[in-house]
């Protein structure tokens, strides 16, 4: 079972009147999961970075819970990004602590949807003013999933909204964050997920035991790469080969992107990765390192819980 922390960026619960409904609910609806009320925790603003990174790392599902505000997160939230997304925790050399923690923002909004559109008095749309955060996310390797988030939070009695009214939109907010999370966390996603990343760590080391690749390859599964179109189990392994003969082990892949959608046999996986990986002098690389992003596709079957690539695709960015 996944253990969810909420991170709650609201500088103020006690005049709240939607984050706190959103966080009851969370509380009630999930079977593991803490709040960390960081209103309570630092009214002074002065974060406890070992006390937050250790609840960090016994999370598997990070959550940001926070009503936006000047378009961004809260001070109080922005200042417990800062101090705890630290070198070597969140990034650096050493700083893969919560890599492959799944990462949701949820946040209440004031202004209607429609506002939030080029032709509306906000003029960018959601998802560009949260581009940082999205960013910061995937430095840090962790999963990022589609937001969750409510307009019309606001109320301000007999002007902005009916409290009734904005309390039901949190209790379908909590819902959707629910529902999100399960999603996440029980299905198909999760498994591929992490057989994406299984499946990249096995390449990083370039590792013998080629017959654990061929045990996920479909026996026709065609896989169309910079070093040409190679076809089944044998052309993986002439592929592979010429791998092996490039890139020296112990290289990176870093899967920044991940999204997936349903397909005829199963699901196509679109990937972006990152690759980092010194060369061999007899390669066509001649003895460089090499820092590069390719584009994947892959075309999954996953019936019976076992996965088949059908279709592999490695196009690099130009
Ligand atoms: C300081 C401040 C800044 C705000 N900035 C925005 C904003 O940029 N855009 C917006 O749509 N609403 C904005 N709002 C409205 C809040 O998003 C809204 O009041 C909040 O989501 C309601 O949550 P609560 O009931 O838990 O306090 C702002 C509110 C405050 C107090």
């Amino acid at each position: 079972m996944s253990k969810t922390i909420v991170i709650s960026g609201h500088p103020n619960l006690e005049a709240s009147f939607t984050n706190t409904v959103i966080l009851d609910g969370l509380q009630t609806q999930l079977d593991d999961v803490s709040v960390r009320r960081l209103d309570r925790l630092y009214p002074d603003y002065q974060i406890d970075v070992e006390a937050e990174q250790a609840a960090l790392l016994e999370a598997d599902v990070i959550v940001l819970q926070f009503p936006f505000y000047w378009y961004s997160v809260p001070a109080l939230l922005k200042k417990w990004v800062d101090d705890v997304m630290s070198f070597n925790f969140a990034y650096g050399p050493e700083g893969n602590k919560l890599k492959g923690k799944d990462f949701f923002l949820s946040f209440t909004i004031g202004g209607p949807e429609e506002s939030y559109d080029p032709q509306g008095y906000n003029h960018f749309t959601i998802e560009q003013f949260i581009y940082p955060l999205q960013q910061t996310a995937y430095l840090a390797g962790m999963n990022y999933h589609k937001p969750v988030y409510t307009h019309r939070m606001v109320y301000i009695p007999g002007v902005y909204n009916e409290l009734d009214e904005v309390q039901a939109r949190a209790r379908a907010h909590t819902d959707r964050l629910v529902s999100e999370i399960r999603r996440v966390t029980e299905s198909d996603e999760r498994l591929l997920r992490n057989f994406v990343h299984q499946w990249f760590a096995k390449f990083d080391v370039l590792s013998d035991d080629e017959k654990y690749f061929t045990q996920f390859l479909a026996s026709d599964a065609v896989l169309s790469t910079p070093e040409g179109n190679f076809k089944g189990h044998e052309g993986f392994s002439e592929w592979y080969s010429n791998l092996k003969a490039t890139f020296k082990s112990g290289c990176e892949h870093l899967v920044e992107q991940f999204t997936m959608k349903p397909s005829e046999q199963g699901y196509q996986l679109e990937l972006r990765v990152r690759l980092k990986a010194e060369t061999f002098m007899e390669s066509v690389f001649k003895g460089e390192t090499i820092d590069l992003n390719v584009n994947e596709t892959w075309l999954v079957s996953t019936s019976d819980g076992e996965i088949k690539i059908q279709d592999y695709q490695v196009v690099p960015m130009s």
